[in-house]
């Protein structure tokens, strides 16, 4: 058995997506676990607001996953004592113009949304992985979906991306087993985050109705929960997938 720490003490954790829901509640979860967050997405102000809640543990970084200059200029801005991700949360994600039947959907929101959760994820690992490789250590946690495993009528592209989400990270976890690089997918349930409003954005009552009408849902905290525990295995455990669902009723 390995006795070792996890994560040692400083590591450094990029999580996507951290201006809100999953995201801005893994960066609080990994700096609680000692972690040094950078908080990355689009909208400044929010993630500037997300990492100063973690004081000196926090660190805001604007980036768009959908746009390769964007990655390379806002990895190249971090400062050197910024620059050693150990720990990679791929959270970043999704599903505007969603729950549609395929033919009845925007064409450019369908494209945007592969962009996002796959093309996007695929660009941020390979721009990080590098230094894991060079450092032999990191932990890549990919938030995938029970989308990823379960089909549903206007999920053709939601699901989707989802699906290879799921197969991108078994396939990644493989790549690198027997090294320091770990690979975990967490794979949520309905969690109550602003997901639906920006899927139905300019519709706010349609987004709140989908998330009452479910009745309970998961909180971003239950699976910043689950992330934090998946990166404090001892080196010789992988935690391969986490599907974490609400206690609803049927
Ligand atoms: N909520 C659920 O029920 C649920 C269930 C299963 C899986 N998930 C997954 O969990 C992840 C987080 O979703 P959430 O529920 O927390 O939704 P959310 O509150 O809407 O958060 C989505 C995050 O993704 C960021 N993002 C979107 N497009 C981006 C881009 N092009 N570049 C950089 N960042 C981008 C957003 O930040 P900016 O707008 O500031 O860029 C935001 O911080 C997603 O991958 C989603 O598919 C959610």
């Amino acid at each position: 058995m390995n006795e070792a720490t996890m994560p040692r003490p400083g590591s450094i954790a990029l999580v996507t997506g951290a201006s809100s829901g999953i995201g801005a509640a893994t960066a609080q979860a990994l700096a609680a676990l000692g972690c040094r967050v950078i908080c990355a997405g689009r909208r400044a102000d929010r993630v500037e607001e997300v990492a100063a809640g973690l004081g000196d543990k926090g660190l805001p970084l604007v980036l768009d996953v959908t746009d390769p200059a964007s990655i390379d200029g806002a990895l190249a801005s971090l400062s050197h004592d910024w620059r050693e991700i150990a720990i990679l949360v791929n959270n970043a994600g999704g599903d505007k113009g969603g729950r549609e039947r395929f033919d009845q959907g925007d064409i450019e929101d369908w494209v945007g949304t592969i962009e996002t959760n796959v093309t996007g994820l695929i660009r941020i690992t390979y721009a990080v992985i590098s230094g894991m490789i060079e450092r032999d250590l990191g932990h890549i946690v990919n938030i995938g979906s029970v989308s990823g495993f379960t089909p549903y009528a206007g999920g053709t592209i939601y699901a989707g991306s989802k699906y290879a989400v799921h197969g991108f990270s078994e396939s990644l976890r493989k790549d690198y087993r027997g090294t320091g690089i770990r690979v975990t997918e967490v794979l949520p349930g309905l969690v109550r985050t602003e997901f639906a409003f920006q899927r139905w954005e300019g519709d706010p009552k349609k987004a709140q109705k989908f998330y009452d009408d479910f009745g309970e849902c998961l909180v971003p905290e239950d699976i910043a929960n689950t992330i934090a525990f998946a990166v404090s295995q001892p080196p010789n455990v992988v935690i391969s997938q986490l599907v974490v669902l609400p206690n609803a009723a049927p």
